[in-house]
């Protein structure tokens, strides 16, 4: 187990990015989040997060309510708000915290919201389509359908329309038509059966073995600490645990402490 005392005592060396792209012997991790503040205002939410996600890889970002999960994934994507006053964010040596939101997702950082924002009056095509407006564009249309069978089926049907768990589909969907390196997932779960939960898991399973990274963030902590490699907990808008996912799921002190699981 490793709590915030390693952070601080230097186990993340903050990356050298002075350093040429193609030197990868020195190179930082794929996915790399370094002591990011950001504000509402005058509220100060993200406290100094840190942490490292391996190329491929699945990181559970948990935390209870409020403790600063949507917040962090929103300073990543460099949405307006929180703003991001202080930290940097590597994705592939591109430095995010330079960038506005549409440049990070070009840049391949792609946030799925917790409400889906499915755009009514379009079909779930379009709605796919329209992701795909300008390059750089991601996985095809055919590639999201063999992925999503039921989307294909469904592919002419308003996207608002479709059931709760399709529309967590479309909203993924959505997000590998784009330019996909990051996929940040905030409470993919909420609302759905565990039927359907479970096709989720299946499909997540899969866009990682076609390499994808991906951090999500759930309320179901132990069914996304099922799915993920390593898990970052977050409390009070900083990080208190970082290790792997079977740790947080072998260590019920801490789970109840952070989790209340
Ligand atoms: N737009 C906002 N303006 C001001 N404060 C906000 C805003 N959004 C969130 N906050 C505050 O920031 C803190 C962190 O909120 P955030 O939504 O990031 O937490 P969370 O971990 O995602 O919680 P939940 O599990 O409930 O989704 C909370 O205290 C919240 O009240
Ligand atoms: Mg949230």
């Amino acid at each position: 187990m490793t709590l915030i005392e390693d952070t601080k005592s230097g186990k993340y060396d903050k990356p050298d990015f002075s350093r040429h792209a193609n030197q990868a012997a020195t190179a930082p991790a794929f996915f790399s989040v370094w002591d990011m503040h950001a504000y509402y205002g005058e509220s100060y939410i993200v406290q100094g997060v840190s942490f490292n996600v391996h190329e491929g890889e699945i990181l559970a970002l948990l935390g209870r309510n409020g403790a600063g999960k949507t917040s962090t994934l929103r300073a990543i994507a460099r949405l307006d708000d929180p703003h991001l006053t202080h930290g940097e964010i590597w994705l592939d040596h591109q430095p995010l915290h330079t960038m506005k939101s549409y440049e990070a997702s070009s840049n391949g950082i792609q946030l799925v919201p917790e409400d889906r924002r499915i755009i009514p009056g379009l079909t779930v095509e379009e709605n796919i389509e329209l992701a795909q407006i300008a390059p750089p564009i991601g996985w095809s249309l055919s590639r999201i359908y063999e992925l999503f069978p039921r989307l294909g089926e469904r592919r002419k049907q308003e996207g608002v329309t479709l059931s709760g768990g399709e529309q967590q589909m479309l909203a993924v969907a959505r997000a590998l038509a784009r330019n996909i390196k990051v996929l940040l997932l905030d409470e993919p779960y909420e609302g759905l059966a565990p039927v359907i939960v479970d096709e989720i898991e299946k499909t997540l399973n899969i866009i990682k073995e076609q390499g994808i990274t991906t951090v999500i963030v759930e309320q179901n902590a132990i069914r996304a600490l099922m799915l993920a490699d390593r898990a970052v907990i977050l409390d009070t808008g900083t990080v208190v645990f970082d290790g792997t996912a079977q740790d947080v799921l072998d260590n019920e002190e801490l789970r109840a402490e952070y989790l209340a699981i």
